[in-house]
């Protein structure tokens, strides 16, 4: 995608994006409701005219073709199930409009059915079957046409927790062995972090961050994508000096901390720390560690193997994240530390709280 912009009257939903999709890789393009997601995979699949930009594959624009001249297979946020033919019939659709031969149909049906776990139910009309059923068939109807790209929008949505997790490996699976290049949107970050090569951070029609999902967790570009992929707390402070790749900085909540950051600072200026749960770590509340804030434990919950600590520090609110071993901690007073070595990420302060929410 090269400056793509989309429109919807006085909308703009797609504010000029480049991105690329390497070949046999999975993208999940992240964000919060509204950002412009489903308007950018649906521009790749040709149901959206761009007003400005160019979508390309392997170099070459492919604007002027239709959706079923693009090579796309597009699973829809909706499923868009054809209510009055057969699963079966759905599935063959995309075949039968390339004009593919009987017996070809026949066969690719079968595989596409079996492969999302559905042959028993080819000859059942949507109405008849569960949310979830209908969005495997319409991930077959994707799959049956053998695209070189596939576009799945939220494909999981209507998944309860075991389903959706054998259907995220079915489709990995499908896609590594036939190398197919494919574009997950999701709003669901551990589904991006587990299926995704590579993940593109959506906000407000734009791409905040591109990166492995790793590298994105651990050091997101803006607030924003520190907030909407993953957990993190949000700690106020003011930059004393540079030390170095790192900054000092003196928390809000009444403690000297160091942090490394890419960005420059100044001495006196306000910035965000964004921490991850994981990050930071609960001290006894007489620790006089000058790099640990005083705080107040409310409760731990667990979670797994892990435990969670809800904990105010002053009108900040942490969440604190450690594994569970013996009993958890009574509640009240406490100190709160980043763990040795954790690299918080370090922002500018902006006036306006950034990257709450959508
Ligand atoms: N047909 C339309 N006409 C006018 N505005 C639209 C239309 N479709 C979408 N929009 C607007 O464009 C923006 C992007 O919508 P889009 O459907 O791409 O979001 P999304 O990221 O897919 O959200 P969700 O996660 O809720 O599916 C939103 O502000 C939406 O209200
Ligand atoms: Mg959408």
């Amino acid at each position: 995608m090269d400056g793509v912009r989309v429109r919807y009257g006085q909308t703009l939903a797609v504010r000029d994006v480049t991105l690329s999709v390497a070949p046999s890789e999975i993208l999940a393009l992240l964000g919060p409701s509204g950002c412009g997601k489903t308007t950018l995979l649906r521009t790749i699949a040709g149901f959206i005219r761009a007003e400005a930009g160019r979508v390309l594959v392997d170099g070459a624009g492919i604007d002027h073709l239709p959706p079923g001249k693009r090579g796309v297979g597009i699973v829809f946020q909706s499923y868009a199930l054809f209510p009055h033919m057969t699963a079966a019939q759905n599935v063959a659709y995309g075949l039968e409009a390339r004009g593919r031969p009987k017996a070809e149909i026949i066969r690719r049906v079968e595989a596409a059915l079996a492969a999302v776990r559905m042959d028993a139910f080819g000859a059942r009309r949507p109405g008849a079957l569960s949310g979830g059923q209908q969005q495997r068939i319409a991930l077959a109807r994707a799959l049956a046409i053998e695209p070189s790209i596939l576009l799945l929008d939220e494909p999981f949505a209507a998944l309860d927790r075991s389903l959706r997790l054998d259907l995220q490996l079915e489709i990995k699976r499908i896609q590594r062995r036939f190398g197919v290049t494919c574009v997950l949107v999701t709003h669901d970050q551990d589904e991006a972090m587990s299926m995704a090569d590579r993940m593109a951070v959506m906000r407000g029609g734009e791409v905040e961050q591109v990166g492995p999902p790793a590298e994105v967790y651990d050091s997101p570009a803006t607030a924003f994508v520190a907030g909407f992929v993953g957990t993190t707390n949000r700690l106020h402070g003011r930059v004393e000096a540079r030390e170095g790749a790192a900054y000092r900085v003196r928390l809000d909540v009444g403690a000297t901390v160091t942090a490394e950051s890419p960005r420059g600072f100044a001495a006196g200026d306000r910035v965000l720390l964004c921490a991850r749960p994981e990050q930071l770590a609960l001290r006894p509340a007489e620790d006089a560690d000058p790099a640990a804030w005083p705080a107040r434990l409310r409760l731990s919950m667990p979670l797994g193997p892990a435990l969670i600590h809800d904990v105010e520090a002053g009108t900040a609110e942490l969440k604190l994240h450690q594994s569970r071993h013996g009993p958890p901690p009574p509640p009240g007073p406490v100190r709160v530390a980043l763990l040795p070595g954790a690299r918080p990420s370090l922002f500018p302060a902006s006036l306006s709280p950034e990257g709450d929410s959508a």
